[in-house]
């Protein structure tokens, strides 16, 4: 089937139900898209699918097939970063780092969504985003400093 992954067609040769966590990390190389629990519960494997944010393992190959799909390695690049990325790296939010690009994708939904965010609206949107190391503190004040990125843009 026919994917179109971060701006380029992909062409891949899955089963339709194999997850699109499995068909970006293991068929296309796209690791920075992580696996924490395969069950809709962590948001390690947040991507964007049509411009909303989706948990990958929860998500057929056949379902994704025709979407826009975005993982982090699409959402920007080191020289041209997202605000969001931007964001993250000024408050140098990631600690071990394995939550952090489900965290960010999820972010970067949330600020299209709602421009300027409350602390209540963070802590709403971003529950679904676990962290073992605990940068919650750090991701809610990235947010708020992407959100104004954003509106002097
Ligand atoms: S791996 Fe998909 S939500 Fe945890
Ligand atoms: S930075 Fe380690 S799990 Fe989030």
């Amino acid at each position: 089937m026919q994917l179109f992954v971060n701006g380029k067609e992909r062409e891949v040769d899955v089963e339709n139900d194999m997850p699109l966590l499995w068909v970006l990390r293991d068929e296309l190389g796209i690791t920075g898209v992580k696996y924490g629990c395969g069950i809709a519960q962590c948001g390690a494997c947040t991507v964007h699918m049509d411009g909303v944010a989706v948990r990958s393992c929860q998500v057929s190959a056949a379902t994704a097939e025709g979407a826009d799909i975005v993982t982090i390695e699409g959402l920007g690049t080191p020289e041209t970063m997202h605000a969001v990325q931007e964001a993250w790296v000024e408050h140098q939010v990631a600690q071990c780092g394995y939550c952090q690009s489900g965290q960010i994708m999820q972010a970067a939904t949330l600020l299209d969504m709602n421009p300027d965010p409350t602390d209540t609206d963070i802590d709403l949107v971003m529950s679904g985003n676990l962290c073992r190391c605990g940068t919650y503190p750090r991701i809610r004040a990235a947010v708020k400093s992407a959100a104004s990125k954003m509106k002097e843009a």
